[in-house]
């Protein structure tokens, strides 16, 4: 196994490949008298979100369209997630479903990506249980879409690849899911071996996209009126370590950072995730400079305990996630800090819960994503003997969510009376009037529209009613009414402009 860019010239091969699809294709739907339509299902991370984007740019280029549900697609994508075992039943009762699509649509292609596709006891499953399947790669492959389909479509055989080596590709096109927050993957990879964790050995080892790249992406997305842009990597603290081995001048993480925030014209920009380890204090010193920086960290503590941490490789102590916390807050004040944390490692004693709980109060997270460990082959702590009970860990799990219940909805209350200002992202499926949005600090808020709010007529439809939809991406100051423990309740006050 290496890591290996991707050259010109395979991209090139790949191109080729979807010529000769998007000619078959439209000589198909011409005899159909409709388009072919592609439908993807995502689970997962945030990079997977991304992953599925660049495999949607590649079918438009294919000349599928996107359809809005699987039973219209002519070929439908699961890009799957292997992190905890109900990923996997999840995903697994979607191939369900799709199987029942298929049984009416003998013609149907489905493929499989992501990083279930990788473990091979998932594969021999889908080889052995469901041999409808056409295509297998993992997410190291994507960019060879293109040649696996059109061998599918005229060896009409199965195509199982998941390649050997860890790739890094530039200029595969993207067809973006969101209009207002753009998500781009600054790296690749993990190189972390968590104990627990099983992407290490999904997405293989970190390889980071060369700055200018990230950049220019970054640019050209600000330019299309994208105004918030999400960085990903699954450690973003580690970006560019892998580049600075051959070539020291190479920037780091806050290098970054701070040149994307310098964009003009840019109005948010996140970045997710830091493992404390990492977490420099330039990185530190370079939040507290930036405006457009979001003023959040998504921080993942994982457990409270010495030992557990030990256990799970995380190299930080308890202490030392403490003191990065209240420095972070320190520095940048209104900071607000969310976390990972997980239930039941084995061998997690009374007394390591209990410190996790106590950690908690000490920093008091302003959300969590709260986790039951989940015993996954191929990683270390599946093999520790000391495994925990299910009932164990459900009654943990439950002590955990309650507290972080409360320290959620204090963090939410503590604005409640506030002017908070909002990025308008979506509208209620019941009642288009009621919007949704979030603040810098990455809280959501749900309003109302007010009737008799005079908004601009680029706002309203021909007959004078608000256009809502025209309002998503648009930022709007909201009064906040009432907060909740996973979101706040708002009251319009005013659009704000943004040049
Ligand atoms: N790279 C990121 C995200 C990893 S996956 C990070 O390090 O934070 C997101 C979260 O899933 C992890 O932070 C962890 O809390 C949780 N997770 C990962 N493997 C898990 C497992 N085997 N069981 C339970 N939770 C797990
Ligand atoms: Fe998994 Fe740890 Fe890497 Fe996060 S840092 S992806 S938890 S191994
Ligand atoms: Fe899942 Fe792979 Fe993301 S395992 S969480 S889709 S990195």
């Amino acid at each position: 196994m290496s890591i290996r860019t991707i050259t010109e010239q395979e991209l090139k091969q790949q191109t080729q490949y979807s010529q000769w699809i998007l000619k078959m294709n439209q000589e198909r739907a011409q005899f159909l008298n409709r388009s072919l339509g592609y439908h993807i299902i995502t689970f997962g991370c945030q990079q997977n979100e991304n992953d599925s984007e660049r495999m949607a740019g590649l079918l438009d280029e294919m000349g599928y369209q996107a359809v809005a549900t699987p039973r219209e697609a002519d070929l439908i994508l699961l890009n799957t997630c292997s992190v905890r075992e109900n990923a996997d039943d999840r995903f697994f009762g979607h191939l369900g479903i799709v199987k029942n699509i298929r049984r009416d649509r003998p013609d149907l292609i489905i493929g499989l990506a992501g990083c279930l596709m990788t473990q091979g006891e998932a594969v021999a499953k889908i080889r052995q249980s469901y041999p409808f399947v056409d295509l297998v790669f993992g997410p190291q492959d994507i960019y060879r879409l293109p040649e696996l389909l059109y061998h599918r479509l005229t060896d009409t055989r199965r195509v199982y690849e998941v390649g050997e080596d860890d790739t890094l590709v530039e200029g595969l096109p993207i067809h973006r899911a969101r209009k207002h927050r753009a998500l781009v993957t600054i790296m690749h990879g993990c190189n972390n071996f968590c104990t627990y964790c099983i992407v290490p050995y999904t997405r293989g080892r970190e390889r980071s996209r060369l700055m200018p790249d990230v950049l220019a992406e970054v640019q050209d997305l600000v330019a299309n009126g994208y105004k918030e842009i999400m960085l990903l990597g699954q450690n973003v603290n580690s970006y560019g370590n892998d580049l600075q081995k051959d070539d020291p001048t190479q920037p780091d993480f806050s290098d970054l950072l701070a040149k994307a925030a310098q964009i003009p014209g840019i109005y948010r920009i996140r970045f997710m995730t830091s493992h404390p380890k990492d977490l420099s204090p330039k990185l530190l010193d370079t939040i507290a400079l930036y405006p457009a920086i979001e003023p959040h960290i998504h921080l993942p503590l994982q457990s409270g305990s010495d030992r557990i941490l030990r256990a799970m490789n995380r190299h930080y102590t308890q202490a030392e996630f403490v003191a990065i916390a209240k420095k972070a807050r320190a520095l940048r004040p209104g900071l607000t800090i969310s976390t990972d944390l997980i239930v039941g490692f084995p061998g997690e004693t009374e007394e390591d819960f209990v410190e996790t709980l106590a950690t908690m109060e000490q920093v008091r997270f302003d959300a969590a994503f709260t986790f039951q460990y989940s015993r996954r082959t191929g990683t270390p702590a599946a093999t520790y003997p000391d495994q925990i009970d299910d009932k164990t860990v459900r009654d943990r799990f439950s002590r955990l969510t309650a507290l972080q219940n409360e320290h959620s909805l204090a963090s939410n209350q503590a604005l409640e009376g506030q002017l908070q200002e909002v990025l308008i992202e979506g509208r209620s499926e019941n009642d288009p009037f009621v919007l949704s949005g979030r603040t810098a600090h990455n809280r959501l808020v749900n309003f109302r529209l007010p009737d008799d709010y005079p908004f601009p007529a680029e706002y309203r439809h021909t007959d004078g009613t608000i256009d809502t939809a025209r309002l998503e991406g648009q930022i709007g100051q909201v009064r906040i009414t009432r907060a909740k423990t996973f979101s706040l309740e708002g009251q319009w006050e005013q659009l704000l402009p943004w040049a």
